[in-house]
């Protein structure tokens, strides 16, 4: 079995609750330079189009967090973020697959959209993995520092939100 089996056994998905924000927003000051703030958390998540998904242990210790809201017919990937230590053993995957699997419960044929720092390889990769395809550049995005965002979509039009599982689509998170 490889590590990222043996994480993942171990790495329950559930709805974020407000009780996880305290350390939502230890992980989040910790991975961007620009984070988000307790409040945009809270907006999130009073939203009824949100999926807000928590990654923790069976003591339920947080690992990651998601937030994806649908606007209209698309559904803004907001915020993954998965604590420092904790990466590349596969757990913002989980939090995905299950993104997918919820955004799709009433109809598999769906649109997603997010905004990257151009410089943040490793999301993009992230991103390319699950059918994310590049549509365009949002020069100075990022308020605190300029930096471009890429902005990325993903039309799903055959079901599954598994790694490589679907068709890349055609192809937007101020932080
Ligand atoms: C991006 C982030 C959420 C990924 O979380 P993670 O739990 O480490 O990701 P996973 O282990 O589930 O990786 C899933 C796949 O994404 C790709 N990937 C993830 N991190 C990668 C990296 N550093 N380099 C290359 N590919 C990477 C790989 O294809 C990986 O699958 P593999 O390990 O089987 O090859 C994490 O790095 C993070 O929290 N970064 C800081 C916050 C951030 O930038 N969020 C995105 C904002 S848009």
């Amino acid at each position: 079995m490889t590590m990222n089996k043996e994480v993942q056994k171990k790495v329950l998905i559930r709805e974020l609750d407000y009780e996880d924000l305290p350390h939502v927003m230890v992980i989040e000051k910790q991975a961007f330079t620009s984070p988000w703030s307790l409040a945009m958390f809270v907006l999130e998540m009073s939203k009824p189009s949100s999926i807000c998904l928590a990654a923790v242990s069976r003591r339920n210790e947080l690992y990651g967090y998601l937030v994806c809201s649908r606007y209209d017919d698309v559904w803004h990937l907001m915020n993954v973020s998965v604590e420092a230590d904790l990466r590349r053993k596969g757990i913002a995957k989980l939090l995905l697959d299950r993104m997918f699997e919820l955004s799709q419960r009433d109809d598999e044929k769906q649109k997603y959209t997010l905004e990257v720092r151009l410089t943040n390889v490793s999301a993009i990769k992230m991103y390319e993995v699950y059918g994310f395809r590049s549509a365009g550049i949002r020069r100075r995005y990022y308020k605190n520092d300029g930096e471009d965002a890429l902005i990325m979509w993903y039309v799903c039009t055959t079901g599954e939100g598994q790694a490589g599982g679907h068709e890349p689509g055609l192809l937007g998170q101020r932080r």
